[in-house]
């Protein structure tokens, strides 16, 4: 079972004004989908503390780190900067499927700026805030994921798909 970390980015979340429900539906579905959830935290909009977070779970081998927040058009949005500026190799195709499956639920899926990037031996993804939102995003990569986490860990090689013996 891979090992994940869950981190809720809210000024208002860290300061003990908001409930954080984003977190616990994110760490749920995880779980639901075979991830061993080790860690949840919950930090401001702060780019430097997002980012040192960042790395302390990746130097501690969590295999996957998901962010909910922090992703849309606010001042204070800087998730995905932070996303970027930590992670060597970025996986486009995260943010892009994510918006595309969102689309079909609401057109303000393009309102998220959410990114997805490879630090070491972790996959980080960003997530939009709303619980919905978060769990929606997260289910559009869900599957390919696991296959994208094998690869990382060399635990898997082959892409192909298997063609029927005749
Ligand atoms: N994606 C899905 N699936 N469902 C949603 O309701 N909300 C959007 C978008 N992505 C939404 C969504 C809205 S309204 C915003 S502003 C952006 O995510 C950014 O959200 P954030 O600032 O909370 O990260």
């Amino acid at each position: 079972m891979f090992q994940s970390a869950v981190l809720t980015i809210s000024d208002k979340g860290s300061q003990g004004l908001r409930v954080d429900e984003a977190g616990p539906k994110v760490a749920a579905f995880l779980k639901e989908n075979g991830y061993e959830v080790i860690y949840t935290g919950i930090l401001p909009d702060e780019q430097e503390m997002i980012e040192a977070e960042m790395r302390r779970l990746a130097e501690e081998k969590v295999t996957l780190i998901v962010t909910t927040g922090g992703t849309g058009f606010s001042k204070r949005d800087v998730t995905p900067e932070a996303c970027q500026n930590v992670c060597t190799r970025m996986i486009p195709g995260f943010g892009e499927a994510m918006r595309l499956a969102s689309s079909k639920i609401t057109d303000k899926a393009w309102l998220s700026r959410a990114n997805a990037g490879i630090l070491d031996e972790s996959i980080i993804i960003t997530l939009p805030g709303s619980p919905k939102a978060a769990v929606e995003n997260l289910e559009a990569v869900i599957k390919p994921l696991r296959h994208g986490i094998e690869i990382l860990l060399g635990l898997d090689s082959e892409c192909a798909v298997k063609e029927p013996e005749k």
